[in-house]
C-alpha cells in the first residue's frame, strides 16, 4: 500500500478497535474549525492511544485533502451543494457501479453471510428499523444505526464524529460491524476469486488487483451518491405553491420560529455539527458521545445534528433510537429535554398549539424526496 492513500486504512485500525468501546479512544484529530464543531480541541492522548499496529507518524492529524466531486460522475441535486471528496477518493462511474455491488455482497461479512445492506435498507431510509442493531458477530451495537443519506456531504463520520472520513468510517464499519476484524485477508481475498469482480477492479482502479483499500474505495464511492435533495418543500420553495400542502408551508414557519432550523439548517438540514439535547443523560452511565473523543467536558452528552432530509423514513431516531416514531423524535425535541439535563443553550422548549405541532410534522414530511428506486445489482 502506498501510503498516500494509507489514511483510510491506518484511521481505521483506531476506530475499528474503538467501535463499541464505552469510551473509545479518541480518533485522531480531524476538526477543521471551519466547521464550526463546538470543539476543536483533541488532546494529546490522541495519538499516545493509538494502537500498537499505528505508528503516531502515520496517524493523521487533518482531514484528507479535498477536491469537489465531478457533476458529470455526480450530478447536482437541488438544493444541495456541491460534495467535496477527497483527492485520493474522487468517484469515478466505475467505483460507483463496483461499490454498488460491493454494498450488497455477503461475500465481505462473516462467514461469507452478512453485507452493509444488513443494516442499511434502501426501503428503510438507509437505515433499519431497528432500536439497536445486531453485529455479524452477535453482539448489539451501543448506537443506533443511522441514515446513509447525504453522509457523503459530512465532515465528521458516526454519531460522536470519531472518524474523519467516510473512507475510515467504512473500513471501521467492515470490520466491526460485519464480524471480520480478525478475517478481512480472507474475505479479500473471496472478492479476488470471482472472476466478473476483476474486470470491475480493473475499470475502476486501472488494474484487477484487489485489496482492503479499493474495496473501501468503491463502496465509499457508492454511499457518496446515497442523497436525498428535490423534495416537496424545494419545489415549494423554488415557487411551486401547490407541491406541498398549506400545513407543511405553515410548518416550515414553525420549524424557523421555535429555533429548529439553527442546528438542523437547510440545505442538508444540518449544522453537521454536536450538539447536548440531552438524549439518553438520564440513563445510569449516560453514553458521552462527542465528549469521549475530545476528551473535552463541554463535549459530553453532544451527538451530531441528523439531518431532516427524508426523516420521515427511516425511524427509530436518535442515538439511542429511543423515538420509536416522528411524533416521539417532536415532541421531545419540543420539550426541550428532561427537566436539569444539560443541554445546548439554542435547545429549548417550545410551547406550540396542536394545529403547529401538526404543521411542523406535515413540514418535515415534505422533506422526503421520492429518489428512483435503485435497481438491485447482480451479485456475480
Ligand atoms: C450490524 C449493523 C451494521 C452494518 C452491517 C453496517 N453498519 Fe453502518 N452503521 C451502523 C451503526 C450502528 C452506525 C452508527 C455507529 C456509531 O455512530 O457509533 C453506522 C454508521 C455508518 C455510517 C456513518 C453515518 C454517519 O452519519 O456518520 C456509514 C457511512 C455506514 N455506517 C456505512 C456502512 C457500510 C458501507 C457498511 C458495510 C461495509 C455498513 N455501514 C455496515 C450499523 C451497521
Ligand atoms: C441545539 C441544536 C438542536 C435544535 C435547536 C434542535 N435539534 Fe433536533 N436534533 C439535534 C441533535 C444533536 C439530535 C440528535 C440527538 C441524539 O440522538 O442524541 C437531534 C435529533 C432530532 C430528530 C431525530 C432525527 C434522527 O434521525 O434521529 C428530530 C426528528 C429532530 N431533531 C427534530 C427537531 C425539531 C423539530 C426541532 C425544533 C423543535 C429540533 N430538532 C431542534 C439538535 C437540535
Amino acid at each position: 500500500m502506498r501510503t498516500s492513500t494509507l489514511f483510510g486504512m491506518v484511521a481505521a485500525a483506531t476506530i475499528g478497535a474503538a467501535c463499541n468501546d464505552p469510551a473509545p479512544p479518541a480518533a485522531p484529530s480531524a476538526m477543521p474549525v471551519s466547521t464550526g464543531a463546538p470543539s476543536s480541541a483533541v488532546t494529546a492522548s490522541a495519538t499516545a492511544t493509538a494502537s500498537a499496529t499505528t505508528s503516531s507518524a502515520a496517524v493523521p492529524s487533518s482531514p484528507p485533502p479535498s477536491v469537489v466531486a465531478d457533476p458529470k460522475v455526480l450530478p447536482t441535486i437541488d438544493p444541495l451543494p456541491p460534495m467535496n471528496v477527497p483527492a485520493s477518493n474522487a468517484p469515478t462511474v466505475e467505483a460507483i457501479a463496483l461499490g454498488k455491488v460491493l454494498f450488497f455482497d455477503k461475500r465481505l461479512g462473516k462467514d461469507g453471510k452478512f453485507s452493509c445492506e444488513g443494516c442499511h435498507y434502501e426501503d428503510k431510509g438507509w437505515a433499519d428499523a431497528t432500536v439497536l442493531s445486531t453485529k455479524a458477530d452477535g453482539s448489539v451495537n451501543k448506537r443506533h444505526t443511522p441514515t446513509l443519506f447525504n453522509v457523503g456531504y459530512q465532515t465528521h463520520w458516526y454519531w460522536d464524529g470519531r472518524a474523519p472520513s467516510l473512507e475510515a468510517q467504512i473500513v471501521a464499519a467492515w470490520k466491526g460491524q460485519m464480524g471480520v476484524a480478525e478475517t478481512l485477508d480472507e474475505r479479500v481475498k473471496e472478492v479476488a476469486k470471482v472472476a466478473a469482480y476483476k474486470a470491475m477492479f480493473k475499470a475502476a482502479f486501472g488494474s484487477d488487483e484487489v485489496s482492503t483499500e479499493r474495496i473501501v474505495k468503491a463502496l465509499a464511492s457508492f454511499v457518496r451518491t446515497l442523497r436525498s435533495g428535490d423534495a416537496p418543500f424545494d419545489k415549494f420553495e423554488h415557487g411551486d405553491k401547490k407541491a406541498i400542502s398549506e400545513s407543511a408551508a405553515r410548518g416550515w414557519e414553525v420549524f424557523r420560529k421555535v429555533g429548529c432550523a439553527s442546528c438542523h439548517a437547510p440545505p442538508l438540514f444540518t449544522d453537521l455539527s454536536f450538539h447536548a439535547v440531552g438524549i439518553g443523560s438520564t440513563a445510569p452511565q449516560p453514553d458521552l458521545g462527542r465528549g469521549a473523543i475530545t476528551k473535552d467536558e463541554a463535549d459530553n452528552g453532544r451527538f451530531k445534528t441528523p439531518t431532516m432530509r427524508s426523516v420521515s423514513t427511516n425511524a427509530p431516531y436518535f442515538h439511542d433510537g429511543s423515538a420509536a416514531t416522528l411524533e416521539e423524535a417532536v415532541d421531545y425535541m419540543l420539550g426541550g429535554g428532561p427537566p436539569g439535563a444539560k443541554v445546548d443553550g439554542a435547545f429549548k422548549q417550545a410551547k406550540l398549539t396542536k394545529g403547529e405541532r401538526d404543521d411542523l410534522l406535515a413540514f418535515l414530511r415534505s422533506l422526503a424526496a421520492t429518489p428512483a428506486k435503485l435497481e438491485r445489482p447482480r451479485i456475480p
